[in-house]
């Protein structure tokens, strides 16, 4: 928007038209649009499509924790006991070798990613076993991407020998905040100086890179807290920073009645909250990748967002190209060029499946060629804050006329200033870049038709 002044966006009345509930656009469309009807037969023809050296995604879902955060919007269960985790871990490779069958070849493997749940709660035994199930089903490529989600607190010798064997080359570790009245709001005891000798020791091998989640929105977080946790973030120097807002969704978790709601920031002190956060991280020279990513110069993900090849999946940003995810574990979800099928959620019901030969395969979507094309959009302004009318063109030929007149009806009905359309794109004003969710949801047409819940959009 070179030449213009700034402009001003009023966000109550963001919020007033749009404050119900966004989805995060992790998928398009999002998860609460999968069917019972579309799961299991979906799944075999999706794995029916793949070919040998195209290289695929794995994701592994871990559902336990040693201990219930009670912010947390992921699928997971406290566990004080290791057995259940030894058992699903049976399970994980039981689906494993089956799915391995059902293909009928070892797929090419570019990247792994451990989620959960707490990966690093798994004894390096089990670690070991996951790795061999692994690398007997897919063949992994050299320069191969293994991730894992780390909970500081879990670590010990145990977890970091279980973790190189299965060859780690990406830790994401959960931080959320270091203050102690907002770790007490949210039942998260974790020092500093406990995540600092982690991720020292991640480093020590020289391999790993490190990412560090932060949140803003959470109980009893001023503006000095966040602040103080941002500072002491950026002095153990991660190579990539998740900024991610609260989202308080109680009526979906439970546990998160345990927050008090009169603790909770408004959406006014979330926006300068997040906006402070950002600054701080970009002063410290870190580059903001999509709407709450942050990376250094010299990053994968940074490389990516510049030359306009970021994507996005179920774990958020990435540089992961690859055409298929396969997710194995109770709730995963599994992503193909012709749609996505979530695995059964309640880890008993899994257990069963996989246990009597059946498909873990439940509910699913087949995209449509609308889909294809609205998934792009919502991609592109997620990723880049702007959509191309030459790329949509390029891509989707003759069919993208239509989709380039709705987009210009937008830019010229948006009363808020939210858009503008410049040199044949259309662009999210760099103002407007906290509403990006919003603007991602003009395109959505699953939105109207299903009253699903999503969290707040600011
Ligand atoms: C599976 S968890 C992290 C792994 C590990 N269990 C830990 O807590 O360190 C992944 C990340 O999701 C984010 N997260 C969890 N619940 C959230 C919520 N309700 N709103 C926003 N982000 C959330 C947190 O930043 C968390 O680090
Ligand atoms: S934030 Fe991490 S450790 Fe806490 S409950 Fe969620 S998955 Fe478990």
């Amino acid at each position: 928007m070179s030449g213009e002044a700034p402009v001003t966006i009023d966000y109550r009345a963001v919020l007033n038209r749009y404050g119900a509930q966004i989805p995060r656009y992790t998928s398009y469309p999002p998860a609460p649009h999968f069917s019972a009807d579309a799961g299991p037969a979906l799944k075999q023809a999706l794995f029916d499509g793949l070919v040998p050296h195209d290289p695929v995604s794995v994701y592994l879902h871990i559902p336990y924790c040693d201990k219930l955060c009670w912010f947390c919007g992921c699928h997971t269960k406290q566990t004080r006991r290791y057995e259940p985790v030894a058992t699903y871990v049976d399970t994980l490779i039981a689906e494993i070798a089956a799915t391995r069958s059902e293909i009928g070849f070892s797929p090419l493997l570019g990247a792994l990613h451990l989620g959960g749940g707490s990966p690093s709660l798994l004894r390096k035994e089990d670690l070991f076993r996951l790795n061999e199930a692994l690398r007997a089903a897919f063949d992994f490529a050299a320069d191969a991407e293994i991730s894992v989600e780390i909970d500081p607190s879990d670590v010990t010798a145990d977890t970091l020998t279980g973790l190189r064997a299965l060859e780690m080359n990406r830790a994401s570790i959960g931080v959320q905040d270091f203050d102690p009245a907002v770790q007490a709001a949210i039942n998260r005891p974790q020092t500093f100086e406990q995540t600092r000798d982690v991720v020292e020791e991640l480093r020590s091998s020289g391999l790993c890179s490190i990412n560090i989640d932060v949140l803003y929105g959470l109980p009893l977080q001023t503006p000095e807290r966040l602040d103080r946790t941002v500072d002491k973030v950026i002095s153990m120097a991660p190579d990539r920073v998740a900024l991610f807002g609260y989202a308080h969704v109680p009526w979906a978790k439970k546990h998160q009645t345990m927050i008090r709601e009169e603790d909770l920031p408004d959406s006014k002190a979330r926006l300068a909250d997040a906006a402070r956060a950002a600054e701080a991280f970009q002063r410290a020279g870190y580059e903001p990748i999509g709407i709450d990513h942050f990376a250094r110069h010299g990053d994968r993900l940074a490389k990516s967002a510049r030359c306009g090849q970021l994507a996005r999946n179920f774990q958020g940003y990435t540089t992961d190209r690859c055409s298929a995810l396969i997710g194995f574990g109770a709730s995963a979800i599994s992503q193909f060029p012709g749609g996505f099928v979530q695995n059964i959620v309640p880890t008993a019901n899994y257990r069963e499946a996989v246990k009597a030969g059946l498909t873990t395969g439940d509910r699913g979507y087949a995209l449509t060629p609308d889909d294809r094309i609205r998934g792009h959009i919502i991609a592109r302004l997620m990723c880049d804050f702007a959509l191309d009318f030459a790329e949509l063109k390029r891509q989707f030929g003759a069919d993208a006329t239509s989709y380039i007149r709705e987009a210009r009806r937008h830019a010229a009905t948006d009363s808020l200033g939210l858009v503008a359309i410049e040199n044949d794109r259309f662009v999210i004003r760099p103002e407007a870049k906290p509403y990006t969710r919003v603007v991602a949801s003009w395109f959505d047409a699953h939105l109207a038709a299903k009253a699903a819940r999503y969290s707040k959009a600011v």
